[in-house]
């Protein structure tokens, strides 16, 4: 993917946007999806419409952008995202971060589903991250880096932005929402962990794992966006408690959490 791919895509979407300009992306995960039907005057654009674009197959994801407003801040919601399970590369992945930065975003809400792995939390307990493990494979950023974006080796020592973070603690507490905070460790999926790669995670420091929020973490860090992540814990993680895991499961947590967690974002995004 070259710059003036980006640039296409940001292009087609200016054109249909009539001078909108959001301030900040939401990459929403499972059961957040909602989010988006609650943005004003809201412009839907289908990701498969725009050049260089391709559709989320996730089940249960939509794979459209949200244009408009929520609790006042002109925002881009992405219904549906790319995840490496699917087939797309790391770049891929987080194609869009990048296009909507050029639409003037300065600010990205990442959020998940995950694993947990800190056997001191419990299922359905936020956790907003204070970093990421990503240890395996190639990253968003290889290849020829595009110096349009951002510097060949981009400093990744406060990528979840500490003000944001500062903020989502003071909006957690003003609204008595129960918040941890810790890392989060990428693994490509789709199949879940085993109770060894959990163990192992345990061990390198990790408090949650799970299958996304790390490719486009990093390549909004490598063009300068502050960054907010935020992790439902949808269930123990593998071999924590003695039954299998399941899709199922996961997403009937998610749906859940949601009214607790979109209004704990809503109010993040509130008090930006
Ligand atoms: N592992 C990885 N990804 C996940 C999990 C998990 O246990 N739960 C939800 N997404």
């Amino acid at each position: 993917m070259t710059y003036s791919s980006y640039c296409e895509s940001a292009d087609f979407l200016r054109a249909r946007l009539n001078g909108f300009a959001p301030e900040a992306l939401l990459i929403l995960g499972s059961g957040l999806g909602f989010l988006g039907d609650a943005v004003e005057n809201p412009i839907f654009v289908d990701y498969g419409e725009v050049p260089h674009f391709r559709p989320s197959t996730a089940p249960g994801h939509k794979g459209r952008f949200v244009f408009g407003t929520l609790r006042g801040r002109r925002v881009a919601v992405m219904q549906g995202r790319m995840h490496c399970y699917e087939g797309y590369t790391m770049a891929e992945a987080a194609y869009a971060v990048r296009v909507v930065r050029l639409l003037g975003a300065k600010t990205l809400f990442v959020t998940n589903a995950a694993g947990c792995v800190n056997t001191d939390w419990n299922v359905g307990e936020l956790m907003l991250l204070s970093d990421h493990i990503k240890l395996f494979d190639f990253g968003p950023l290889r290849g020829p880096n595009l110096e349009e974006f951002g510097t060949r080796f981009p400093d990744m020592s406060s990528v979840y932005t500490p003000r944001l973070r500062a903020l989502a603690r003071e909006t957690a507490k003003a609204h008595g929402i129960p918040l941890r905070e810790g890392v989060y460790m990428y693994f490509p999926g789709p199949q879940f962990e085993t109770p060894a790669e959990v163990r192992a995670a345990r061990v390198l420091g990790a408090d949650a794992v799970g299958m996304s929020t790390v490719p486009e973490t990093i390549v909004a860090a490598h063009c300068g966006m502050e960054v907010m992540g935020v992790t439902l814990l949808a269930n123990m993680a593998a071999g924590v408690l003695p039954q299998p895991l399941s899709g199922a499961e996961v997403n009937e947590a998610a749906e859940a959490a949601a009214p607790v967690f979109s209004e704990f974002l809503l109010s993040c995004l509130e008090s930006l």
